[in-house]
């Protein structure tokens, strides 16, 4: 098996020239670039804030700017136009966008919230705006735990669309949400053999995973966390190596702020495909950051009711957190 470890790669001359315009350019707009940890390192880059869904969504809440650039995927910026429904909120390509959001179609998801009538909807922020109109309360994966804990025992909750992270939560707060058959494309492409033997090849690593992957996966984790709650972990830990089960973007970060370090992306099943990197996520480019701030366009753009409806569990997750 070939196991590479991470390196931040070289940046060239044209990526330093677009990423000065971006800068120049966002002062001059005053506007405000929001990134995942997910994005090309170039934009992670550029970003005058960096982390992971819940940071991004309480930034955007705070943030001032008329223009915000969300350098992430459509449920985001989605997300920050919901909560600021007067600014312009521009994402660099409007196809960014989620297999998780996509296994959870609004008019299914419907039929199947009404079999329960008796059950609450606490749902994952990776979905549509429609899906938060159909939920009570709105969970990313840092807060979670938190929120579900929040909703007295007794109370029967459907959790959507990420069974993965609900078959996790259920575990964790020894509950029987009713789950969502939904999943992330990238966190379930991770292979559990392969993984295997890497942790037996590389016996003091520790082996660290988001919990978007499936329970084998997170069964033999050390650590199970949101991509920032990995982060904090691999600055705190006194382990020199890692290998981490989540989209490769995240690396780039911690190689950053622990240079010292070797961080491994865990294997993925198919060894002919960069399985690891979101393909959604990718789709955002420099070049598109910067011709989206430029021009202003491609701009998320939603019906006003159906705003006004999705903010009410937002915000809902916003006080508890
Ligand atoms: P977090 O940002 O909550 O770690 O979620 C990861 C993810 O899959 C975002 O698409
Ligand atoms: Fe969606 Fe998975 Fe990509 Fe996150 S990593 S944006 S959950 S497809």
């Amino acid at each position: 098996m070939k196991v590479q470890a991470f390196t931040k790669s070289a940046r060239n001359s044209k990526t330093i020239a677009l990423s000065k315009k971006i800068i120049k350019l966002k002062q001059e707009k005053d506007a405000v670039i929001l990134a995942h940890y997910y994005q090309e390192e170039a934009i992670q880059e550029v970003a005058d804030y960096l982390g992971d869904s819940l940071y991004l969504a309480q930034q955007a809440a705070k943030v001032d700017n008329d223009i915000i650039v969300f350098a992430g995927v459509h449920f985001m910026a989605e997300t920050a136009k919901i909560i600021n429904p007067t600014k312009k909120v521009l994402l660099p390509d409007l196809k960014a966008g989620c297999s998780l959001a996509d296994s959870c179609p609004p008019e299914d998801f419907a039929k199947f919230k009404a079999k329960h009538s008796d059950a609450i909807v606490v749902s994952y922020i990776n979905c549509s705006a429609k899906i938060k109109t159909l939920s009570d309360l709105v969970c990313t994966s840092s807060n979670a735990k938190k929120i579900i804990e929040s909703i007295p025992k007794t109370q029967k909750i459907i959790f959507a669309p990420d069974k993965n992270l609900g078959a996790y939560l259920n575990k964790e707060t020894r509950r029987n949400m009713i789950l969502w058959d939904g999943s992330c494309i990238v966190h379930e492409a991770f292979s559990f053999e392969k993984i295997l033997s890497l942790v037996k090849n590389y016996p003091k690593a520790k082996f660290i995973a988001h919990p978007e992957s499936e329970s084998p996966i997170l069964d033999i984790a050390h650590f199970i966390g949101s991509t920032s709650e990995l982060l904090n972990f691999v600055q705190k830990n006194d382990a020199n190596e890692f290998i981490v089960a989540t989209e490769v973007g995240i690396l780039f970060e911690m190689q950053k702020s622990c240079p010292k370090k070797t961080f491994i992306p865990a294997p993925v099943e198919d060894d002919t495909c960069a399985c690891s990197e979101c393909a959604f996520m990718k789709l955002n480019t420099l070049e598109k950051l910067y011709n989206c701030l430029n021009e202003e366009t491609p701009e998320i753009q939603l019906d006003s009711n159906l705003m006004d409806a999705a903010r009410v569990p937002i915000n809902r997750m916003l006080e508890l957190s």
